[in-house]
């Protein structure tokens, strides 16, 4: 007995050890593994809106409560994701990694590719107040392509503990939920090549608000005073979840602030006068357009109008930088990958952009790997220019106009127009998206004038 101590002691170290983790390890590893739960694992949202009923209204006219039925997420799944990873082996799950950012519940419930939207199932649910409110933790230092740590049951995770008990759950105070890393783990992804195709977090990161400590929810989830739940306390700060971001127009709108100015105020047709035109990013805590990158096309347009009504474009003068030909708009085709997941071979692309041919474009081009540019972001192999506006930046665009001969003498006025697209319009026709979603949108327009001497 007194030999056989040491390994009986040994022995239930060892039981001890395993039984602690295995209580452990599954719930890190399981917290975000397709799946690892069921959907009865998770409340519906209507079950919060009983207690939370203005956050719920809030929440459902956002777009993080239509991540999965939204009709250009729906087509972009169905008609690319999904087929792709069928019809190429190096794609193959991609269409996997859609969900566990778009409904994280269908994706932890293992139930991969989900029903259509249409068939009202429980994926429908997007982003939902389980999702979020079950995070304990993200992996990793870095926040992207879904690396949150869902735990469901009764404990809610949250920034504050409240002052009133809930009849309903439990409540943790996390210092996650006053992080921006909680947004970041799906507002950063990286393609299977490595390629960060979202980085609205880290974007944030390397700009001026985060040495601020302006968070995301600053931005997005505007404070106010008001109860957070029904009989609950009111606080001077609830954290209201608006959500609203590039599909609320008027979020948009003024997010640059646009000015024009002629470098002479009188000149004679023949003559060339340099418009300068200043954008300065006074909105938006990362880069514009951010996100969905591969999708946004923002550009500015600029037309003299003489007295007569005469209007000439202008197209913009080239600055010399590399890659600059993807910023400038032009008549070539692009997105000839999308042939592969709709089935036809040697697809000859749609046009790039469609918009009027030498405006600037602020955007990133996204390239597959034969080097075309994509819309399927996780067909993307490397990345072209970043030329966006990032947050507070100013970038200067010149205009050198060359006053034609028969330009009626009296004032030219020059204007000056920033739009906004949230798909580029030649995608969206071709796959049949509602126009809502392509339709341009004024972000801002200033004008300027000068005086025409014959
Ligand atoms: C029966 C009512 C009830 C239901 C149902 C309910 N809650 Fe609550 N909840 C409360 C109350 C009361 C508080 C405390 C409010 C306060 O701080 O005064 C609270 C607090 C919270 C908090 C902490 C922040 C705060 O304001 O204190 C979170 C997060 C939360 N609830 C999330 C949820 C989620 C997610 C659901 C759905 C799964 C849900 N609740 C369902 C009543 C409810
Ligand atoms: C579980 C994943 C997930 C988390 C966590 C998450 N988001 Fe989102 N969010 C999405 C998805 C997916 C969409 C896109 C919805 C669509 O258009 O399909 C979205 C959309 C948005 C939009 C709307 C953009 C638009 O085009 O109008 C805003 C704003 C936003 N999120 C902000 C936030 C903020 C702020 C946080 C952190 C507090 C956050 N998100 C956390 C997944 C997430
Ligand atoms: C995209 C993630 C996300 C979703 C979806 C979400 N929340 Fe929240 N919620 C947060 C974050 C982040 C905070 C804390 C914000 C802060 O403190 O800056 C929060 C705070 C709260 C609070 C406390 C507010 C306060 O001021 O203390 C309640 C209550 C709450 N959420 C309930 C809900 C309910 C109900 C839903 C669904 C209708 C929901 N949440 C959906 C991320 C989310
Ligand atoms: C200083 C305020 C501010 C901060 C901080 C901020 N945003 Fe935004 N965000 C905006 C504005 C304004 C827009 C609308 C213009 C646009 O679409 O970019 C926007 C748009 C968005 C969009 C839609 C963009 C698109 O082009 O599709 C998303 C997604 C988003 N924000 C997420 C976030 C996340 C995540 C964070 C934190 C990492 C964050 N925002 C921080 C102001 C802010
Ligand atoms: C790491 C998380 C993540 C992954 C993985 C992901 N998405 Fe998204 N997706 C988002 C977020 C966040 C947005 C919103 C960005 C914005 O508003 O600019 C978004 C936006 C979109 C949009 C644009 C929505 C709109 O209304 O303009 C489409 C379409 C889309 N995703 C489809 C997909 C498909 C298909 C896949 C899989 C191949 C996928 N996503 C993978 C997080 C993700």
């Amino acid at each position: 007995m007194k030999k056989l101590f040491p390994f009986f002691l040994l022995g239930s170290v060892i039981i001890l050890l395993i039984a602690v983790f295995s209580f452990k390890l599954p719930l890190q590893e399981e917290g975000n593994k397709k799946g690892a739960f069921k959907y009865k694992d998770f409340q519906k949202p209507e079950y919060c809106r009983q207690c939370h009923n203005q956050f719920y209204q809030q929440w459902s006219q956002a777009m993080m409560s239509q991540a999965y039925t939204h009709e250009w997420d729906e087509i972009e799944y169905f008609k690319l994701a999904v087929p792709h990873s069928e019809a190429d082996p190096a794609m193959k799950g991609v269409h996997e990694g859609c969900n566990g950012c778009h409904t994280p519940m269908a994706y932890l419930a293992g139930d991969v590719p989900p029903p259509l939207p249409s068939e009202n199932s429980r994926a429908n649910e997007s982003v939902s107040c389980e999702v979020c409110h079950l995070i304990k933790g993200i992996e990793g230092d870095t926040a992207y392509n879904f690396n949150w740590v869902i735990e469901p049951g009764t404990t809610k995770y949250s920034s504050r503990k409240g002052d009133t008990e809930s009849p309903d759950h439990k409540i943790v105070e996390t210092d996650l939920f006053s992080d921006t890393k909680i947004c970041g783990s799906c507002h950063n992804e990286k393609s299977p090549f490595g390629i960060w195709v979202k980085s609205t977090q880290l974007e944030w990161e390397q700009g001026p608000y985060a040495s601020e400590g302006v968070l995301c929810q600053d931005c997005h989830m505007p404070s106010t005073e008001m109860a957070t739940a029904k009989m609950g306390a009111v606080y001077p700060n609830a954290k209201m979840h608006l959500f609203n971001g590039a599909h609320d127009p008027g979020k948009v709108r003024g997010t640059i602030e646009l000015r024009i100015q002629p470098d002479i105020r009188e000149s004679v047709p023949g003559e060339p006068v340099v418009f300068t035109v200043t954008l300065f990013n006074q909105k938006t805590g990362h880069k514009f357009p951010t996100g969905s990158v591969e999708d946004r096309i923002v550009w500015l347009h600029v037309e003299a109008e003489d007295e007569k009504g005469n209007v000439y474009h202008l197209p913009v003068d080239k600055k010399g930088f590399e890659g600059e030909e993807y910023t400038i708009a032009s008549d070539v085709l692009a997105y000839q990958d999308m042939g592969v997941p709709l089935g036809i071979d040697n697809f000859e692309g749609v046009r790039r952009e469609e918009v009027p041919i030498g405006d600037r474009i602020f955007r990133m081009p996204y390239f597959d790997p034969q080097g075309r540019m994509t819309i399927m972001q996780w067909n993307t192999a490397s990345l072209g220019v970043d030329y966006r506006i990032g947050p507070r930046e100013t970038k200067t665009e010149t205009y050198t106009f060359e006053l034609p001969w028969e330009t009626e003498p009296g004032q030219l006025k020059v204007k000056a127009t920033l739009y906004y697209r949230l798909l580029v319009k030649p995608v969206g026709e071709y796959l049949e998206v509602p126009e809502e979603e392509f339709a341009a949108l004024e972000v801002n327009s200033h004008s300027t004038e000068i005086t025409v001497y014959p």
